[in-house]
């Protein structure tokens, strides 16, 4: 039987909480697939923290090398791509997680914020997805972005946040469109609620957690693991005919606005009305 080709994986964003879980997402599917698997795990810097998550990979039985860069920087992006071929050839799946929200009014956000957030959470993934065109069209491999409900349903008070993460998923359903005669699949998957260092704080506070988790069908709030699997899945041969499709990660809670207005008939037994 012919042994299936060889995954390599660079995932920006490696060192936060999604994209932690989404490296050990996809050792878990390799392993299922008897598949070899090399990440190339990207983060912001060098330094301790990706050299610790290159030593846990390795550990937990993937191939791994660091790589490191700003990806707001186009000529960093460029050389994240270059340095991950250089350590292991041509990438078979891109995975665009890096990003960052901020809080910021609309009506007041300076420009250099509106420009930051577009730069970070779609500029980025246009640049990483522009250089890394050529390998994955060698391998017919694929790109998978992190996009947000956020990018689903406006975020009032997140400035530019809801715009650059809808953006993104049109951006990658317009990339799906114009690459897939290159054989290269491009997707999305947008987080609900997930706990990560970067929400932490919020579920630290017990009853803002329980609020948040009495609005979520399916009672709790969102590992990255969950957001991983999706990830992992998207990436695999398994989804060799999908692409330009977005996968919603959130446990059901951007499809349940109707059912929290007063008065309807359906609403499910969850605990709104006792939110203070
Ligand atoms: N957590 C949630 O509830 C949630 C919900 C919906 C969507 N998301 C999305 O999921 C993705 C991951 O979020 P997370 O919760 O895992 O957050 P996180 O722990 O803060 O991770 C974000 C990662 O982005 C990287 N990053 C930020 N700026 C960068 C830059 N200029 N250059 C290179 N890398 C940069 C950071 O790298 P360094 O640590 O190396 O600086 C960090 O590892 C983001 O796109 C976020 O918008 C999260």
């Amino acid at each position: 039987m012919k042994s299936p080709l060889p995954i390599h994986a660079l995932v920006t964003g490696a060192t936060g909480g999604i994209g932690r879980g989404i490296c050990f997402a996809l050792i878990e599917q390799a392993r299922k697939d008897g598949t070899s698997l090399l990440i190339s795990a990207a983060a912001s810097q060098p330094g301790e923290r990706l050299d610790r998550l290159v030593d846990e990979l390795r550990a937990a039985g993937a191939m791994a090398y660091g790589v490191a860069g700003d990806i707001s920087d186009p000529a960093q992006c460029a050389a994240m791509v270059a340095q991950a071929q250089a350590q292991g050839g041509d990438l078979t799946a891109l995975v665009c997680n890096a990003g960052a929200s901020g809080p910021g009014r609309l009506a007041d956000l300076p420009v250099a914020q509106w420009d930051r957030t577009f730069n970070l959470n779609t500029r980025s993934a246009w640049l990483m997805a522009q250089t890394a065109r050529e390998q994955l069209a060698r391998t017919r491999g694929s790109i998978t972005a992190v996009a947000s409900m956020s990018g689903l349903t406006p975020q009032p008070g997140y400035g530019a946040y809801s715009a650059a993460k809808a953006a993104l998923i049109m951006l990658c359903r317009q990339l799906a469109q114009e690459w897939a005669a290159e054989g290269i699949r491009v997707n999305t998957v947008c987080p609900g609620m997930i706990r990560t260092p970067l929400t932490e704080a919020v579920y630290q506070d017990e009853t803002t957690l329980q609020q948040r988790q009495a609005l979520v069908p399916l009672g709790r709030i969102g590992r990255a693991e969950d957001v991983g699997a999706a990830v992992a899945y998207l990436a695999s041969a398994a989804a060799s005919y999908v692409t330009g499709q977005n996968l919603v990660v959130d446990g059901g809670i951007s499809d349940h606005m109707l059912t929290m207005i007063p008065g309807r008939p359906g609403k499910p037994p969850v605990m709104h009305a006792q939110i203070p």
